[in-house]
């Protein structure tokens, strides 16, 4: 069972349950070659932290003593690790050495007899230069032994490991396949040699176009995914799980992971590593080390800077801010910014899993900063959903003071006069006024001196904007002087904040008839709007978007066919969620397909009668196959504010 508790990008915080035990992702597992066990599982455990490892099931049956042992005690006692693990079947072994002495039937009835929490089919391992015939034929082949697996399996969880090469359309399918399976993690794998020939471009791809094919309700494995310079990215593409042989297998012959690269002792100029096995030691200590104990040294190093780096990107990502830490780990090495520019053609998939706001401050990082799917959203509803109060647009330039409305509070009020709606041209876009204080755009912090690409991209966005929006447009400092009352700036502003979030079809509804707005007496700012006597909806300080209340959903409702924006559950959930409480995934019947997580949303009754109101917690897709956690973050009816 898998629960996501938190999300950013397509990456989650997730709750993986395993028999009794539970594993919270992201997590990596470090790989213990049972013959060998450079550090003790033991030691992976009570040391460094880890909950789970993984451990070859091919290599333990083909070793008399390992088999013996493992059969007559289990793989948890002969390894003495009381944490989950997981077995792979063979596949890569048989791959690279062309041993292939095991049936599919065989490797998963011994994985079985072991006791292993989580087994692996044995897949075909699909080589990124294979032809695309031959990839499909192996892949029949695949998805034959996973069912077979999957009819075999017991207590045991199984892996259904996506295969497919470098080809989109056959990792998708593969994806597919999988996803209708009764697989519990899902891997994806061969891609092992893109990763070590660099080819991060092309990773991004098959990772992506897995994702677009699997159930989102099961943890995604990467496949030989262990280094820390990788982590950040491919958490952001949705990868839960990890698995790391190099610590040890770079250890045996000298070479130290570090977030920028793998390094060889004799190559290295200086030690710079502060981690508790590194710390003490000098370049020429561990030179003149006994051979066993700095291979023992330099894996715990690897293993430390693997384990540091995963802490971070968690961080990072309960922050909201895993976006920035992979745009800079991927600056780390050109291969890796390939990776992230390559990222950009999978922009319409990450649309659908970003949140819609997240606290904080926003960081640009360079011009891949605009690759962020929240651009690509906001570029798409300011074109569909924004409607301009006049014709003519006065064009301002970016200012760090945000929002816009406070450092140009005069310039703005000058030119409304003037019947001109003020533009901001902002490095995500061009920025009207009344847009001015919603998220990303008065959040987000930019260098002052900007960037040639950046500044290119932005005329041509404006230019197509002004042009479909305004018969006419001037520099700011054109804006002719006009005496007279102030234009109402703050109902511009509610009214193309609520189209720019709910469509213009709702927001119509919610502005019918004679709309009053309360302003905090504190700040000047839209607090509540009331229309026609009925509170409809608040205005978060924090995000600039609103809350939707009772009365503004009732209306929404009347006004637009379901299931837009709704969120329909069982009768038997209805008395539970209109008390306030939290709308979860297992009693959803259906929702409207275009839900954006933290997206305000309605929950109605089988008979799209509104229940409550709260935000989004996943998407639709999510919604549909998340077999526990919260689908609706429930606001009680009550007073919100
Ligand atoms: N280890 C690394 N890559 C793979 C893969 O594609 N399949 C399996 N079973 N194990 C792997
Ligand atoms: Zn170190």
């Amino acid at each position: 069972m898998f629960e996501i508790i938190r999300r950013d990008g397509l990456a989650r915080i997730g709750k993986f349950t395993v028999g009794d035990k539970v594993v919270e992702t992201p997590a990596l597992l470090p790989v213990v070659n049972p013959k060998i066990c450079t550090v003790p599982p033991r030691e992976l455990h009570d040391t460094f932290g880890f909950n789970a490892l993984i451990t070859n099931s091919y290599i333990i049956r083909n070793n008399k003593d390992l088999k013996e042992t493992a059969q007559a005690v289990g793989l948890h006692e002969m390894l003495d690790f009381p944490g989950v693990i997981m077995t792979d079947s063979g596949t890569f072994q048989s791959h690279m050495y062309g041993e292939v002495e095991v049936t599919n039937e065989e490797i998963v009835e011994f994985q079985k007899s072991i006791g292993t929490d989580i087994g692996t089919v044995l897949d075909v391992f699909t080589e990124p230069d294979w032809s695309y015939e031959k990839t499909k034929h192996s892949l029949e082949t695949t998805l034959e032994r996973t069912q077979k697996a999957c009819e075999m399996k017991g207590d045991m969880m199984i892996n259904g490991v996506v295969q497919g090469s470098v080809y989109t359309d056959l990792r998708e399918y593969s994806a597919s396949a999988m996803a209708s399976m009764d697989v519990d993690v899902h891997p994806v794998g061969g891609v092992v040699p893109l990763m070590e020939q660099y080819r991060y471009a092309e990773l991004v791809d098959v990772v992506m176009a897995s994702k677009k094919g699997l159930n989102p309700s099961r943890p995604v494995h990467l496949f030989g995914a262990g280094h820390p310079m990788i982590l950040a990215l491919a958490t952001l593409m949705g990868c839960d799980l990890f698995d790391s042989a190099s610590y040890a297998k770079f250890a045996r012959d000298d070479r130290m992971m570090f977030l920028d690269g793998t390094f060889r002792l004799q190559d290295m100029q200086t030690l710079d590593c502060g981690c508790p096995a590194c710390r003490g030691h000098t370049l020429q200590d561990l030179r003149k080390m006994k051979p066993k104990e700095r291979t023992k040294l330099i894996a715990e190093h690897n293993l430390y800077q693997i384990t540091q780096e995963l802490a971070l990107v968690k961080r990072y990502l309960k922050e909201g801010r895993l976006w920035e830490l992979a745009e800079i780990r991927c600056r780390s090495h050109p291969a890796l910014l390939d990776g992230l520019r390559r990222l950009r053609e999978w922009q319409d998939l990450m649309e659908i899993y970003d949140p819609i706001s997240r606290e904080g401050a926003v960081f640009y990082t360079g011009p891949e900063s605009r690759s962020r799917p929240g651009y690509l959203r906001y570029m798409r509803r300011l074109n569909e959903r924004y409607i301009p109060e006049t014709d003519k647009a006065a064009v301002f330039p970016e200012s760090s003071g945000k929002p816009y409305s406070r450092p140009y509070a005069e310039e703005f009020a000058k030119a409304r006069r003037a019947g001109y709606t003020p533009v901001v041209m902002s490095p995500w876009g061009p920025v009207p006024a009344e847009l001015d204080e919603m998220y990303p755009l008065a959040q987000s912090l930019f260098p002052e001196i900007a960037d040639r690409e950046t500044t290119e991209a932005i005329e041509t966005l404006a230019q197509d904007f002004l042009m479909s929006k305004f018969k006419e447009s001037i520099e700011y400092d054109q804006v002719p002087d006009v005496d007279g009352e102030d234009v109402n700036a703050d109902l511009i502003r509610a009214k193309a904040v609520a189209r720019y979030q709910f469509g213009i079809e709702a927001a119509d509804a919610l502005f019918r008839g004679r709309i009053e707005l309360v302003t905090s007496k504190k700040t000047g700012k839209i607090r509540n709007v009331i229309s026609d006597g009925e509170h409809v909806l608040s205005m978060r300080a924090g995000d600039g978007f609103y809350t939707l209340r009772m009365e503004g959903a009732k209306r929404i409702v009347g006004a637009v066919p379901a299931p837009y924006m709704r969120v329909k559950v069982m009768a038997d959930a209805v008395p539970f969620v209109s008390e306030g409480r939290n709308a979860f995934s297992q009693f959803v019947l259906e929702c409207d397909p275009d839900i954006r997580p933290m997206e305000e949303v309605i929950v109605t009754d089988p008979d799209d009668r509104p229940v409550a109101t709260g935000r989004a917690f996943l998407t639709a897709f999510e919604m549909g196959s998340m077999k526990k956690g919260m689908a609706v973050k429930v606001r009680s009816g009550s007073d919100d504010e």
